[in-house]
């Protein structure tokens, strides 16, 4: 089975982040084509990169960067919903990322972005990111505005319409995972 991890990438206290992965696990794991879980960047509490090697080395030596290593290692996929900040993604985000390595490399992933403008800028940076991690990305995506899909731009309520964008994202998604694992598993090289 395709295992998806639902990234939040805010670790902002009070964030909208939250609400928002929550609807995504709850319409998403109504699908039988894939297994699916939150992996909140706030439990693995990772300080600014410090690693003394380069993570394409994946030589690891602290405990956070093996746990955050394991997590990401364990799913096909990855589903990061992203808020935008200063037209760009989380620092905390960008951190988590770059912390790691060959974990990305050859999976799929899919964005649900929000923001005042639907995130859609911090998500058009996640691209040129992941792209240099070998990760393929899909092109549907799910752009939740602060003004239309949030109760009080802070509540998560997405407009009706949204259930069948993060649909349309996931179909992508999913057999574009299953094709990567099956490239994986011909032990293609990531660099
Ligand atoms: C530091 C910061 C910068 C922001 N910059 C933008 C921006 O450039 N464009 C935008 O549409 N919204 C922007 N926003 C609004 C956020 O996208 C919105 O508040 C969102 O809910 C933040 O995600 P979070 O609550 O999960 O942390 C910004 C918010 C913060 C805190």
């Amino acid at each position: 089975m395709i295992k998806v991890a639902v990234v939040i990438g805010s670790t902002r206290p009070g964030r909208n982040g939250e609400g928002v992965a929550r609807w995504v696990h709850d319409l998403a794991t109504r699908r039988d084509d894939a297994v699916f879980e939150i992996v909140d960047l706030r439990d693995y509490d990772l300080p600014h990169l410090d690693e003394p090697m380069p993570p394409a080395m994946g030589q690891y030596e602290h405990p956070h960067t093996m746990a955050w290593a394991e997590k990401i290692a364990s799913f096909d996929a990855y589903v990061f919903v992203t808020p935008e900040y200063n037209r760009s993604i989380s620092g905390a985000l960008k951190n988590a990322i770059d912390f790691l390595h060959a974990e990305w490399a050859n999976k799929a992933a899919g964005f649900v972005g929000y923001g005042s403008v639907g995130g859609t800028r911090a998500v058009e940076h996640l691209r040129l990111v992941l792209g240099e991690l070998q990760v393929a990305v899909v092109s549907s995506q799910v752009a939740l505005t602060l003004a239309a899909d949030f109760e009080h731009f802070s509540v998560a309520r997405p407009a009706a319409h949204q259930a069948g964008r993060l649909t349309a994202m996931l179909d992508q998604l999913i057999p574009w995972a299953g094709a990567m694992k099956a490239l994986r598993s011909d032990a293609v090289p990531s660099s």
